[in-house]
């Protein structure tokens, strides 16, 4: 349930100068879907009943996917950016008169799990007035770095002002906070920007907070792998890297079977039924719902599609938008099939496209069949019954339809519908030349010889 009075402030303005885009840095992507996007989500399984964005970089592309994904968070522009304080700053007008709570999150931080924001807000309820959540890390370089003096927290130094002392502390912060209702607007008046950087920097509330004998705490997450912030490819790599690892860990402990781990990769919104088995090299882009008990074959890859109970996919089957597979459906290798229906028991199984169609039941697609469903403006529509026998190496030019079990002979195309239970020919009769063929060689033979030049 989340706590209306509860505002989460996400800080997405940011340059990510280090990413080197054209593309916002909270648009690029992880476990396929955008960094802010997961941000939000967490935000709002944590406990966030209000969100509150802050874009700057970027600002119309942002804006517009916000619009699109979360049409419910107030948009706030930040114009220049002078730094995460400044940032938050540009929410004043969601932090007035705001009741509950404030969480800041960071919308190049997209792995956080719910529960680990919500410990926040809990912390606050037990009588700290700000919570952040900081994490132990190896690899501290780049973080904040958070002073603990008798278990208090009473400062976060940045890495470029910190010294080689502080630059040792292996405790860093996430960059999320939680402020007792009311605090935050005050704090951030008071933070000026004398350091190495010149920017107003939200880390400082810490001391000046300290300075104000008011209690910060710092929430120390046990798994770092949460915390890591995007700034360069390399973490972005680092991220999906995680994502991934956490997908999988996820999937066989739902009862999955992934037979080499390691080589499947997951969309943030993946489904796998129990007893599935997911051979080697497989891809789950977005938009995928598998049910219990189906097998996807080996280097098979899988985009907005369904499939049923007892189907097997693959090997080297492409499953594209759209794409529903009805029970116990066969689709097989160097098969791809693109927004259609595929009705329970039919079988296509070698060589073929399969776009904006639907096949019946027990349908027998055969090799080497095409659905030409373009015709260079509009797409078009093949339709195919139950019980059809699909000849190999059919050409189906749409729109067109194929009755109930009716036959292709193999090698037709298909221009005109076939009523139920016919059988259509669209190819030219095979002539055949007693003889001929023999002729044909010993003509060849003698012309090779010919030409060869003398001596
Ligand atoms: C920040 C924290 C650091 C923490 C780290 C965690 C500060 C000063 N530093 O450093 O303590 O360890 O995150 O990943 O807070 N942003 C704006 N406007 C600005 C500047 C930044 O909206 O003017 C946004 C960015 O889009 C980003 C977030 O704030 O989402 C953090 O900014 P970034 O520049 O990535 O800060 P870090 O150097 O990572
Ligand atoms: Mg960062």
């Amino acid at each position: 349930m989340t706590d209306q009075s509860c505002l989460a402030v996400v800080l997405a303005a940011g340059e990510g100068t280090r990413m080197k885009s054209d593309l916002p840095k909270v648009l690029h992507s992880v476990g396929g879907r955008p960094l802010i996007d997961a941000v939000l989500e967490s935000a709002r399984a944590g406990g966030a009943g209000r969100l509150a964005v802050v874009i700057g970089a970027g600002a119309d592309k942002v804006r517009s996917h916000l619009t699109k994904v979360a049409p419910d968070a107030q948009i706030f522009e930040q114009r220049e950016r002078l730094g995460t304080a400044h940032a938050a700053l540009a929410a004043r007008a969601a932090l007035a008169g705001h009741e509950g709570p404030v969480l800041v999150l960071f919308g190049d931080t997209p792995l956080v799990r719910p529960s680990t924001i919500a410990a926040l807000t809990e912390r606050l309820s037990a009588g700290a007035d700000i919570a952040l959540l900081g994490f132990t890390t190896e690899a501290p370089t780049g973080y904040g770095r958070l002073i603990v003096e008798d278990g208090r927290l009473v400062a976060v130094v940045e890495e470029r002002d910190a010294d080689v002392v502080t630059k040792a502390v292996r405790l860093c912060n996430s960059g999320i906070m939680a402020f007792r209702p009311g605090l935050l607007p005050e704090l951030l008046e008071a933070i000026g920007n004398a350091n190495a950087k010149g920017e107003y920097y939200l880390t400082d509330a810490i001391a000046i907070a300290t300075a104000r004998g008011l209690r910060a705490e710092a929430v120390i997450g046990d798994d770092e792998s949460e915390f890591v912030g995007i700034n360069d490819r390399a973490q972005l790599s680092d991220a999906e890297a995680i994502f991934q690892r956490r997908a999988r860990t996820e999937a066989m402990a739902a009862g999955v079977t992934l037979v080499a781990p390691e080589t499947v990769f997951f969309s943030f919104d993946t489904r796998l039924g129990r007893d599935v088995v997911v051979e080697p090299n497989v891809v789950f882009a977005p938009g995928v719902d598998v049910a219990a008990g189906v097998v996807i074959r080996a280097f098979s890859h899988l985009e907005g599609a369904r499939v049923a109970g007892g189907a097997v996919v693959g090997p080297y089957a492409r499953l594209r938008p759209g794409a529903d597979l009805a029970e116990n459906v066969h689709v097989g290798n160097f098969v791809e099939i693109k927004n259609a229906r595929v009705d329970p028991g039919a079988k296509v199984n070698h060589l073929t496209y399969i776009g904006d169609a639907t096949i019946g039941a027990r349908t027998n697609v055969g090799a080497g069949t095409i659905t030409c469903n373009y015709d260079g403006v509009f797409k078009h529509k093949t339709i195919i019954g139950a019980d059809v026998f699909v000849g190999s190496n059919t050409v189906m030019v749409a729109p067109v339809r194929i009755g109930d079990n009716a036959l292709t002979a193999a090698g037709s195309v298909i221009t005109a519908d076939v009523p139920d239970g016919a059988m259509a020919f669209g190819r030219a009769r095979q002539e055949v030349r007693e003889g001929m063929g023999a002729t044909k060689k010993a003509m060849l033979v003698a012309k090779k010889a010919g030409a060869k030049p003398a001596g």
